[in-house]
């Protein structure tokens, strides 16, 4: 494959700037058992505006960049499809923890942010347990329950709170309750930081708790740690995969869309059509998490 990559620094900031070094396969030797990127990334509200928009078309054209692949979440794929639609020849790549990027199933992150839950729910039961304590414990997510749901039904939460499913405090506080009249010592509420808009701060939420049940309340919050750590091995195969499908379509002059995993396999989805998803999570899924908690 006749292709000489270039990396471009902190995304569209690097893009808009024109930071970027060429990048050989040298380059990218021993990386793979890293959390991150080396190329940095950053939120890039420059790219937003008219002007920011101008000035990375004209790094493009400068740089002879004959063409962009975009790996990011949807605000990233959004970048690429006006990309696109400027005669740019883009690929993107589903990057996102929250996996909420219409059109694939699986995202590059979301397995390793998964596990960092399941492996701070373990440690957080051993006190919940010793203390016969009730633990709520946020998750990110922005506004998918994904990771909520998923983490807590892996890591055996009692109760998972999605913003894609309305429940109310009493609710969540009767449930609690009936875990202990049943004879359980603990219980872990998984919570998604996308229902701190409905239901309040999780602080707030654990204050309800206690006050209603009189039980012992703590709250961890995973907060970035679940943004990093060396990726699990379905990670890397799967940004394998991808990186290597997006060289092959780059080389043969295939572009416009985001390769996506559908069922296992690489499919190409057009960028006009990748946007967020209405649903993140599957409800058969929300109702198995919650009677296997009770
Ligand atoms: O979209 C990925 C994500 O990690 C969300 O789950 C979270 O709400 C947000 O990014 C955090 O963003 P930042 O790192 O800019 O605080």
């Amino acid at each position: 494959m006749n292709l000489s990559p270039v990396g471009i620094r902190r995304g569209y900031a690097g893009l808009i700037e024109g930071d970027m070094a060429p990048l050989s396969p040298r380059d990218v030797g021993g990386v793979i058992e890293y959390g991150g990127t080396f190329l940095h990334t950053a939120r890039c509200p420059a790219f937003l505006t008219p002007e920011g928009r101008k000035l990375a078309l004209e790094t493009i054209q400068r740089e002879g960049l004959e063409a962009l692949v975009v790996i990011g979440g949807e605000g990233s794929l959004q970048g690429a499809r006006w990309l696109a639609q400027q005669g740019v020849p883009v690929v993107g790549l589903p990057a996102s923890i929250d996996n909420d990027i219409k059109g694939t199933d699986m995202a590059i992150g979301v397995d390793t942010a998964l596990n960092t839950v399941v492996w701070a729910l373990n440690r957080i039961r051993d006190t919940a347990l010793a203390h016969e304590r009730v633990f709520l414990v946020e998750v990110m997510g922005r506004n998918s329950g994904y990771i909520a749901l998923m983490g807590g039904l892996a890591g055996g939460a009692e109760i998972v709170l999605v913003p894609e499913v309305e429940v109310s405090l009493e609710q969540v506080a009767e449930e609690v309750s009936a875990g202990y009249r049943k004879g359980k010592h603990h219980s872990i509420v998984v919570v998604a930081e996308g229902v701190t808009a409905r239901l309040g701060p999780t602080h707030e939420i654990a204050h309800f708790i206690r006050e209603r049940t009189g039980l012992e309340v703590r709250v961890t919050v995973l907060g970035h740690l679940q943004r990093g750590g060396s990726p699990t091995a379905y990670d890397r195969i799967l940004g394998s995969r991808l990186g290597a499908q997006a060289a092959e379509d780059l080389a043969a002059g295939r572009f416009g869309h985001m390769i996506a995993l559908q069922e296992g396999e690489l499919l190409p989805v057009p960028l006009t059509e990748v946007g967020r998803k209405e649903l993140a999570i599957d409800l058969e899924l929300y109702r198995l998490a919650h009677s296997l908690g009770k």
